[in-house]
């Protein structure tokens, strides 16, 4: 059997099931991933309703219904099949849609995991679309939103752009939908559809340009110089989207030979990005990174259905709150951030580590450690911790490291499920971002755990680490 085969699978189960319960992961892709399966299961005129948790652990598992409805858990589940199994869920009561690494469980519930067949860059979005597809063709309008929960899954950002059957399949189609827009060598920059220009260059550190990165004054002078209309008429920033293609030249020539002129590579400079032309101009849904942090946003504030009302075409109430919800988002990202950089991380011999206390919700420490790692040393993985509001005894640990170090031998999910089961947590996701739930009383053991852990990691890898 082969990963089409199980997509075809999975396509005929859903088709036989009289009623269907969803249940997915509270982020950009978890949010994908649902509403294209529930959109794809209503077409077929199946009852269908949706489920969001935070992460599928003991405390969520109350939320998963007990009832006769074909579960398909999305975005998560092949990480936590002994906790279906421990609930008594039987084969045929299962389907799994996922692309996260998944746990040896004395029961075979059936799932749909590109991962196994090498699909390393592609989401659950993705498979989720794939699945779609093959219920019906029509659903191919449907691609534009595995997009977005590919790119919301960083599965775009370290090949700048995305790759495999992701690209292949899931982007030619929205081209050929005529929804989705492929800039093929664009600026590899956040923000092109809202953010003026200078603060969209200035923003952006991968790669770092000396003079423009993280100056948003220099980032203005640097444009003004190059003779670039930054304003309208009526003083309005211009953002990247609307200026001519002959500025953006100009610019990303510029870039690049500063780049150069200060010995840095200018491999990441620019990518491929994905825009959507029927969406509003001057929106975060113009782009599918941008379009992604406004679903983060909703989802991981406790509101991923208003996320799930976005995707499926609402532009009214639910993208109103999606905006608020976006300002808020990135303003507490941003203090998160700042509060990382000011505290400082303390530094063992194979990570760095904070702990951020009850100050910021467990949904978002993840994000403001990746972000926060450009800023630190990159070498090092960075792990945050932080209070969970829900159970005092419990402290929630994200991770997050970087390709380079991915390429010497480190995987963060490997690391924190196995030192999380040693302390009776559980933790799982990615070799280079993953998380984790352990008991707040062994946190300093559980760091230096996962600190040996990378070491030995590193070791294996490359015998000669130090
Ligand atoms: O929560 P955070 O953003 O740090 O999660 C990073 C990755 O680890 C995500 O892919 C998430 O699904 C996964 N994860 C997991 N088990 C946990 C916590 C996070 O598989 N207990």
């Amino acid at each position: 059997m082969g990963f089409s085969d199980d997509v075809k699978a999975a396509a005929e189960r859903i088709a036989a099931a009289p009623e269907i319960t969803i249940i997915s992961h509270i982020d950009a892709d978890g949010i994908a991933s649902e509403a294209i399966l529930s959109l794809a299961i209503s077409r077929q005129e199946i009852h269908v309703r949706s489920v969001f948790v935070r992460q599928l652990e003991p405390l969520t598992m109350p939320q998963v219904p007990s009832d006769a409805t074909l579960k398909i858990f999305t975005d998560l589940g092949a990480g936590q099949q002994n906790l279906l199994f421990e609930r008594g869920f039987l084969e045929n009561e299962v389907l799994i849609v996922d692309h996260h690494v998944s746990q040896p469980c004395d029961r075979q519930y059936t799932q749909v995991n590109c991962l196994p067949y090498g699909h390393s860059r592609m989401s659950a979005a993705g498979v989720s679309y794939l699945i779609a597809k093959q219920l019906d063709k029509v659903n191919i309008d449907l691609a534009k939103i595995a997009i977005v929960g590919n790119v919301g899954d960083m599965m775009a950002r370290e090949t700048c752009g995305l790759v495999g059957p992701a690209r292949d399949i899931i982007v030619e189609d929205g081209v050929r939908h005529k929804s989705v827009e492929v800039r093929k060598k664009d600026l590899n920059c956040y923000g092109t559809s809202t953010r003026p220009i200078h603060l969209s260059i200035a923003y952006n550190d991968d790669p770092f340009i000396k003079g423009i990165s993280n100056n948003p004054e220099g980032a203005r002078q640097f444009l003004k110089r190059l003779g670039i209309r930054q304003q309208n008429k009526d003083g309005r920033w211009l953002v990247w989207e609307e200026i001519p293609v002959e500025d953006r030249r100009t610019i990303i020539s510029a870039l690049a030979e500063q780049l150069i002129a200060n010995g840095e590579r200018v491999d990441r400079l620019l990518a491929e990005t994905y825009g959507f032309p029927d969406e509003i101009p001057r929106t975060p849904l113009r782009n599918a990174q941008e379009y992604a942090t406004m679903l983060n946003a909703c989802g991981r504030w406790s509101k991923p259905q208003v996320g799930s009302s976005i995707l499926r075409g609402d532009r009214g109430i639910a993208y109103r709150e999606g905006e608020h919800m976006l300002n808020n988002h990135r303003a507490i990202i941003r203090n998160l951030l700042q509060y990382i950089i000011d505290s400082g991380v303390k530094e063992l011999e194979y990570l760095q580590y904070i702990h951020v206390g009850g100050r910021y919700p467990d949904t978002i420490v993840g994000i403001g450690a990746g972000m926060a790692l450009s800023k630190l040393n990159c070498a090092k993985p960075i792990l945050v911790m932080c209070e969970v509001p829900e159970d005092t005894n419990l402290t929630k640990v994200s991770m997050r490291t970087n390709e380079r170090v991915v390429e010497k031998g480190v995987d963060l999910q490997q690391a924190l499920s196995d030192a999380s089961a040693e302390y009776g947590g559980g933790g799982g996701g990615h070799k280079i971002a993953a998380g984790a739930y352990i008991p707040r009383t062994a946190e300093q053991e559980f760091v230096n755990r996962v600190n040996r852990i990378l070491g030995e990691q590193f070791a294996a890898a490359c015998p000669d680490h130090r």
